[in-house]
């Protein structure tokens, strides 16, 4: 897949134009196409994402809670970080609004890798790589002082060999977590868009938090859609997106 922003021709980058979907004007004249673009929305994903068309975005990049019941040292905690009932029903719909032989990219909690495993799966998901990104820092320390971030790469369906192929040790960057208790930075998301995603397609993070996905997928040339459960952090997104 081509992650070269200049090479496409007919790119651009104020409209929800990915060749794939309605201009907006056509979209706003017909109501049975729900599907918004280039926006936060603000709502539980699972309802949100059921007004979706099937089969209507090219990436999913997320970043969901990861059941550990985090809290950080400023006392910040994350929605529906303890119960595991979202899982099941979130990457269903997930699943059901990707396109075909596409990509999705999600990291999880290692400790709770059974809950993660069977949801992707059940949902319809082949795990068809692993990312690891190792931190010189230790973000927790118990049995282990955690010194990485990981994420599985899954398939719907046999998607095209990407272009630029990752290798699947990743370099992480550090946030300082100012806007977000788990803020992912943007360099660390933007390559992973860049080779599973063309210029001009749809990225979706239902697990949106801060808007890293978005925002990096804007920075690439792509279009997106965040949806995000807390209106705080829905409000920073709009904020940083701008
Ligand atoms: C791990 S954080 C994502 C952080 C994000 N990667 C960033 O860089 O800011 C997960 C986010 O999912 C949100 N969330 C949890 N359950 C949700 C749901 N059912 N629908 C939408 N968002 C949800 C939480 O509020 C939290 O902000």
């Amino acid at each position: 897949m081509n992650a070269d922003i200049n090479t496409l021709e007919n790119y651009q980058s104020d409209k929800c134009w990915h060749g794939l979907f309605q201009r907006p004007e056509e979209l706003k004249q017909d109501s049975t196409n729900s599907l918004p673009c280039n926006e936060i929305l603000h709502g539980d994903c699972i309802s949100v994402m059921k007004g979706f068309p099937n089969s209507s975005v090219n990436l999913i990049v997320t970043d969901p809670p990861y059941l550990v019941n985090y809290q950080d040292r400023m006392g910040r905690s994350i929605q529906n970080d303890v119960n595991s009932d979202w899982i099941k029903p979130a990457f269903k719909q997930a699943w059901r609004v990707l396109k075909d032989n596409s990509f999705c990219v999600s990291f999880y909690g290692d400790t709770h890798i059974d809950v993660f495993m069977s949801a992707w799966k059940e949902a319809g998901f082949r795990p068809v790589g692993h990312i690891v990104w190792p931190k010189t820092y230790a973000s927790s320390s118990y049995y282990l002082a955690r010194h990485h971030e990981q994420a599985f790469l899954l398939a719907k369906g046999y998607p095209q060999k990407p272009q630029t192929v990752l290798p699947d040790i990743q370099e992480w960057a550090y946030t300082g977590n100012k806007l977000h208790p788990t803020q992912k930075s943007v360099d660390v998301i933007k390559p992973l868009i860049n080779s599973f995603s063309n210029v001009g397609d749809l990225v979706l993070d239902p697990f949106s938090g801060s808007g890293t996905t978005a925002l990096a997928a804007k920075q690439t040339g792509r279009n997106y859609i965040g949806i995000e459960l807390e209106d705080n952090f829905v409000e920073i997104s709009r904020n940083r997106l701008i």
